[in-house]
């Protein structure tokens, strides 16, 4: 069976901690889809590890980790990742598989990514400039070269010609920098990626499946920034939700069992892009603080505001949500009253339903207001222990999305959360 945990809102929910926490009960744990343009934190030994591409298992001796063919590569992030990991003594050797027909990051990508993006003005996406549009371009253009590539002694050949091709877009856009170092780290990184264990992914992962391992898939980015379903175009270019699991790894449908979904006690969003709930003011500013809400890959602000019950409830249809996890419940502790967006008002009607074109029918959101718990909730170990007025606010959810809330986070921490069903 593949459980699956995934992002309910727009990135940065808190997957990495869920993952690392969940991963013991299962045999591999899998990436199927975005690439580092996806950071996710986990505390190891109370030292804060940022992983992009490696899967949040990493950390679980015997534990598979996988890198599917729906992941976009960047061997440079990559290596230097690789060495992260194994300065806690974590063998990548024996413990990474990645399927040969995951797509490469190259160079060029990433220029082409920061091209595009200035070209747009102000209309940018906010993209965290990992090159992850232009390989996905490629990708469905049928351009791209994939991991397996690397064993093919014409590599060289197609890389050539898929640098001259970028080359004249580059032109086109007529960016200037000099990218000659970011090629030299990169023929080095393919130089250690080779030595990896580079799999016939799909074989690999059924073989699992035959074998009665268990398989966790674990999400990048969040629903709302799905390619089809998420506030295009200010979106990735992945298919972030549920499905993307099936061809982002070779898994067929049936094989689909949990999907757990993980959201915040509030919102967040890192990038431009429409975001109904989004506070621009002191109350925006005090989430920000209080939930250190600054991107793990970028470092960029995160825009913050309430949770918005209208888009979790999309996420929980279009992903087939059996169980919500609920993080950073302890970042709402000090505010005396807090508020949920129950429904949009668009073109002058009240509706539950995400609009297309949500940036251009800017829906405003109608809230219900809910009492603050006021009080520390990070070192509760129980549900007997949360406060009456956290448990309204977490039954109100449940009894609105139709799926239940089995676990709160209070804490970054390893430890800190509490399962509530
Ligand atoms: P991901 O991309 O979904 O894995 O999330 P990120 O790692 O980008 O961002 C989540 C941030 O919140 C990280 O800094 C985590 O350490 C932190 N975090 C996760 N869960 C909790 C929680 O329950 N409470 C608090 N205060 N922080 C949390
Ligand atoms: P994790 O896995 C939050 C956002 C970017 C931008 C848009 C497109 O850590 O939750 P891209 O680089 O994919 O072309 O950027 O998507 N974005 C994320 N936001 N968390 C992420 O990943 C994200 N990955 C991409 O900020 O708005
Ligand atoms: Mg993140």
């Amino acid at each position: 069976m593949v459980d699956v945990i995934l992002g309910l809102q727009w990135g940065d929910e808190g997957k990495g901690k869920i993952v690392d926490f969940f991963a013991k009960d299962y045999d591999v744990v899998a990436r199927f889809q975005g690439g580092p343009n996806a950071g996710h934190t986990l505390y190891v030994q109370d030292k804060k590890v940022v992983l992009h591409q490696i899967p949040s298992g990493v950390f679980h001796p015997g534990i598979i980790n996988f890198i599917g063919n729906g992941v976009v590569l960047d061997p440079v992030t990559l290596k230097k990742e690789c060495d992260t990991v194994a300065s806690f003594g974590i063998d990548l050797k024996k413990n990474l598989f990645i399927a040969e027909r995951t797509h490469l990051i190259l160079p060029t990508h990433r220029a082409l990514d920061k091209a595009a993006e200035i070209s747009k003005g102000n209309q940018k996406i906010g993209s965290t400039l990992k090159g992850i549009g232009p390989t996905y371009m490629d990708k469905t253009g049928r351009n791209s070269l994939r991991v397996g590539d690397l064993l093919d002694k014409n590599f060289t050949t197609q890389y050539i010609k898929l640098r001259m091709k970028h080359q004249r877009l580059l032109d086109n856009y007529n960016f200037q920098e000099d990218i000659t170092a970011w090629e030299e780290e990169f023929f080095e990184a393919l130089e250690f990626l080779k030595q990896l264990n580079i799999v016939n992914g799909e074989y690999f992962i059924n073989n699992q499946l035959k074998a009665g391992k268990r398989i966790l898939a674990e999400g990048a980015q969040g629903s709302m920034l799905d390619i089809d379903f998420g506030t295009f175009p200010y979106v990735t270019s992945s298919n972030t939700i549920s499905a993307g699991v099936c061809n982002g790894l070779g898994v067929a449908p049936q094989h689909i069992g949990d999907v757990i979904g993980v959201t915040k006690a509030y919102c967040t969003r890192v990038g431009s892009g429409p975001f109904p709930t989004e506070l621009e003011d002191a109350t925006g500013e005090e989430l920000r603080k209080t939930g250190n809400e600054f991107g793990a890959t970028t470092g960029r602000p995160r825009r913050c505001g309430w949770i918005d019950l209208v888009a979790l409830n999309f996420a929980c249809m279009i992903n087939g949500v059996t169980k919500i996890v609920m993080t950073k419940a302890d970042v709402l502790d000090a505010f005396a009253e807090l508020e949920v967006c129950t429904a949009y008002q668009v073109d002058g009607k009240e509706s539950r339903e995400v609009p297309f074109q949500m940036g251009h029918r800017k829906p405003v959101p109608l809230y219900k207001k809910f009492a603050g718990w006021n009080t520390t909730t990070s070192q509760i170990k129980t549900v007997d222990e949360l406060p009456a007025t956290m448990k309204t606010y977490v039954s109100f959810i449940n009894e609105y999305l139709g799926v239940d809330i089995h676990y709160i986070s209070n804490g970054p921490g390893r430890d800190q959360l509490i399962q509530v069903k």
